[in-house]
């Protein structure tokens, strides 16, 4: 007998999270958005680089929610996440399975119901976009992880999702990630300047020099396996996306909080618990953080 597919709870349905429900639907999973008010369903336009598509996702308010919400896709942006939990307050317990689609680290420490395991979803996709219409830029590697074993559901998943693997560590792709994140989207938003910028302006790759040297000291002193060598990672990164405006750039241009406390701030949090101090980034969130 087969297991009956996972209904998931979408938090936050923005690029991120309509791009997941758009595979997750394609492989038979049904995905509901969690909204604060009963609203009508949500029509989505997805517009890829051979196709559009369009999506339906039906809409659930807090108080049509089950008592216990089986499976939970959070693709907020991070500072929105406590308050989108707050719509789905009493509905989690240890049993649900959490898929976190966001970047940054630790947007859910302390925010779920102990013992919870949490999927963790890193990609290197690019969606941008204003609701209902989400234009993919980029359609690369989606790296799932985070629990000792893959979810029963995966290989079902990876026949629709292009490029979906599991990584028994994830770890090291996250803080890879985030190292990139943690230098180009800052440095890009402060300077309002493209991602090409750190290859082409010297000043720039210089601070972006120093802001890896900090982050590799840190994540060595976390697991001495830690491979290092982030800027060069980091300026390759730079450099496939060189024309492209960083999502904190973006964040900035608008006004809006961005994800800084995310990204820099984890480092910065993680490096005050080992007594370090990260200098470079302390500088940068300083800089970047509304007085
Ligand atoms: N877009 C990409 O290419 C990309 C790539 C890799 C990782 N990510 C990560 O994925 C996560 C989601 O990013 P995204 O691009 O999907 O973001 P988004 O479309 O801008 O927003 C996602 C959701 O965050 C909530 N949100 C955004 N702005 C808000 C505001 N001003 N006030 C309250 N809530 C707000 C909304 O949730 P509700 O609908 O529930 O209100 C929105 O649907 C982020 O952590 C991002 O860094 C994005």
């Amino acid at each position: 007998m087969t297991e009956s597919l996972p209904h998931w709870y979408l938090l936050g349905a923005g690029n991120m999270g309509t791009l997941a429900a758009w595979y997750l639907t394609r492989a038979g999973h049904a995905v509901s958005v969690v909204t604060n008010s009963p609203t009508p369903p949500r029509h989505k336009q997805l517009i890829f680089s051979d196709q559009n598509a369009s999506l339906t996702l039906p809409c659930v308010s807090p108080a049509q929610l089950p008592d216990t919400i089986a499976y939970l896709l959070v693709a907020s942006k991070t500072p929105y996440t406590e308050a989108a939990l707050r719509r789905v307050s009493g509905h989690l317990n240890s049993t649900t399975q959490v898929l976190r689609f966001q970047n940054g680290m630790g947007a859910l420490d302390g925010r779920l119901p102990p013992g919870t395991n949490v999927l963790e979803a890193i990609t290197t996709s690019a969606v941008k976009g204003q609701s209902p219409q989400h234009t993919i830029v980029a359609e690369n590697t989606t790296w799932l992880g985070g629990l000792s074993q893959p979810p029963e559901w995966l290989a079902g998943l990876q026949r629709h999702w292009p490029d979906l693997r599991w990584e028994a560590d994830i770890r090291f792709v996250q803080w890879k990630k985030l190292v990139a994140n943690a230098v180009i989207n800052p440095l890009t938003a402060l300077h309002d300047v493209p991602n090409g910028a750190l290859v082409d302006d010297p000043a720039l790759q210089q601070a972006a020099r120093a802001l890896c040297a900090e982050a590799d000291t840190l994540l060595t002193t976390l697991d001495s396996s830690w491979p290092g060598n982030s800027f060069s990672a980091v300026l390759q990164v730079a450099r496939a996306t060189a024309g492209n405006t960083s999502s904190m750039r973006a964040d900035r241009q608008r006004g809006a909080i961005t994800e800084i406390e995310a990204i820099n701030g984890w480092l910065l949090r993680q490096a005050q618990r080992h007594g370090m101090d990260l200098p470079t980034h302390r500088r940068l969130i300083e800089a970047l953080t509304p007085t």
